[in-house]
């Protein structure tokens, strides 16, 4: 099997993804596995920018420092550069699917679909909500980590 590439993609690449893609780095790295990771958006609002300050600290009550990150826009090479790509929500995952281009190579799938008893479940956007969605989007995105390496490494 090649390396595996996982590519976590949200709205806007500022709040979801970056989570995710945080959140499986560090999994990755704990179980020795040999992956790269990488997040980007369906949108190109805020291309260049780094994560939302909400997530920038939710990551940092996890350890992680995101603050190097910066959004970017999914693009139909992403489909042939990476060997998984994960969608936050179901609109993400539909707006991928229209997409892909005829060659792609990269297996697509819905983020929760990872974790047992999830499938078919969006990511809510905690972009509009309280902070306190901060944690459940971790909560979310750590236990799809957690899945993810469980199967790529097994
Ligand atoms: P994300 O959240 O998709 O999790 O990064 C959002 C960030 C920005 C916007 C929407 C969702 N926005 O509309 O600007």
């Amino acid at each position: 099997m090649p390396r595996p590439a996982l590519l976590f993609v949200c709205l806007g690449n500022i709040c979801r993804s970056p989570l995710a893609e945080a959140a499986f780095r560090e999994e990755a790295a704990r179980a020795g596995l040999d992956a790269t990771a990488d997040s980007a958006g369906t949108g190109d609002w805020h291309v260049g920018t780094a994560p939302d300050r909400r997530a920038l600290a939710e990551a940092l009550r996890h350890g992680l420092d995101i603050s190097g990150y910066r959004a970017r826009q999914v693009s139909p090479e992403d489909f042939r550069r990476f060997t998984h790509i994960l969608a936050l929500d179901r609109q993400n995952l539909a707006d991928l699917q229209a997409i892909a281009p005829a060659d792609a190579t990269a297996s697509l799938s819905l983020l929760l679909d990872h974790v047992d008893g999830r499938k078919g479940c969006s990511v809510a956007d905690p972009y509009f909500g309280a902070d306190e969605g901060f944690a459940e989007t971790w909560r979310e995105v750590h236990l799809a980590a957690q899945a993810l390496v469980r199967a790529l490494a097994g």
